[in-house]
């Protein structure tokens, strides 16, 4: 598979390759590489093998200065130079935190990123983003420093459980969606069979990163044009503290675009364009397919959502900051006053949102 994306960036230009027989091989046994993997990643893949290699559990624990910390320390002690190179396999988590420590390690260290799961091959991987949580203050910290090079077998995803593809799914549907009528047409035909092949899930992995790939060399660092890929964030990153992170990412910010789009009709008292209705139903669609979902949502306490979702740090002192869409389904940047009808409406659109979800 040749196709290859070269990403113009004021940082490093960088490429985006795709390998259909890297998961099977083994690697790296070069001194000059050092390997951090996801510690799943590592036991599913034994085969994968390197002179230097430090193993981080991925979870959103791992995602801390403690670890940076820890992960410098370890390359030092292996005796990492500037001129070395880091590789790092996992997904968003473990390229979250190689974007952060390459950026800073001996102040800046080339890196190789491997994506394996759905949304690290789809969304993070393109974009050179890197964001650490503090205490509970979650992405609070971050920068970019995008890898040198980005190689993709999609072959990891058939270890992946299930919710973690959907997640993946979900970040490709926000993306396509936001690049305007003629991405999304074609990822709803790609995602429309319950079981996604091999060529429409390498199809749709290269809608995704095309379309993003847009965003991210006419706007790299999130001051205009990109910040309308936060659609569904503010929503779902409240969705996912609150519910203490048994709520993955990408679900939850499918579940936060449904809410965005029922809590920007309610806000504006709008009627719903024809094409935020097939993205709603389409959204609605592919979280049913998640049967323990509705459960994990009916459990999330109202008033610590409502506390989450208020101090979100996009908000400013005296308005609230989202991406909704408007009436002709377009997505906008809107401020909302902090006030007791945005509870209100925030109330009743969660209320629907969860009814949406019932079989
Ligand atoms: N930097 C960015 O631009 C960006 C964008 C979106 C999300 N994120 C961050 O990414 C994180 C979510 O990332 P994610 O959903 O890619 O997953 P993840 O890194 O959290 O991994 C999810 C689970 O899948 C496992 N896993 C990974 N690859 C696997 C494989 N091939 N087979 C089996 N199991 C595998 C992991 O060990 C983990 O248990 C969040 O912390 C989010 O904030 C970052």
């Amino acid at each position: 598979m040749s196709k290859l994306f070269k990403i113009k960036s004021q940082i490093k230009s960088y490429e985006i390759s795709f390998d259909e027989t890297f998961s099977s091989r083994d690697t790296f046994l070069d001194k000059n590489f050092f390997l951090i993997i996801d510690e799943n990643v590592h036991n599913l893949y034994p085969q994968i093998k390197a002179a230097n290699i430090l193993v981080i559990p991925a979870n959103e624990n791992s995602k801390t200065l403690d670890m940076v910390s820890f992960i410098i320390e370890k390359l030092r002690s292996l005796g990492a130079n500037r001129s070395d190179k880091i590789i790092a396999i996992g997904g968003g988590i473990i390229q979250d935190l190689v974007t952060f420590v390459s950026s800073i390690y001996m102040r800046g260290i080339d890196w190789i990123y491997y994506p394996t799961t759905l949304l690290g091959m789809v969304d993070s991987c393109l974009g050179g983003k890197s964001s650490i949580n503090v205490a509970n203050y979650k992405n609070i910290i971050g920068n970019f420093y995008p890898p040198n090079q980005i190689i993709i077998d999609q072959n990891f995803t058939k270890t992946l459980h299930e919710e973690d593809n959907l997640s993946g799914l979900f970040e490709a549907i926000k993306i396509c969606f936001a690049g305007g009528e003629s991405a999304f047409n074609q990822f709803v035909l790609l995602s429309n069979n319950k079981e996604i092949n091999s060529n429409a899930l390498l199809d749709l992995i290269y809608l995704s990163l095309e379309t993003k790939k847009k965003f991210v060399e006419e706007d790299e660092f999130d001051e205009g044009k990109r910040l309308i890929l936060n659609f569904g964030h503010t929503f779902g990153h409240a969705i996912e503290a609150s519910s203490e992170y048994s709520i993955s990412h990408g679900l939850a910010v499918g579940v936060g675009m449904s809410m965005a789009i029922i809590f920007s009709r309610n806000f504006s008292n709008n009627k719903t364009s024809i094409k935020i209705e097939i993205l709603l139903n389409h959204l609605i669609k592919l979280l049913k397919t998640n049967v323990n979902l509705i459960n994990k949502l009916k459990n999330i306490n109202f008033d610590i959502l409502y506390e989450k979702i208020k101090a979100d740090k996009k908000h400013k002192e005296n308005f609230y900051v989202f991406i909704l869409p408007n009436e002709d389904g377009d997505l906008k940047i809107v401020h909302i006053a902090r006030d007791e009808k945005f509870k209100a409406i925030f109330y009743k659109s969660w209320t629907e949102v969860l009814n949406s979800y019932e079989i």
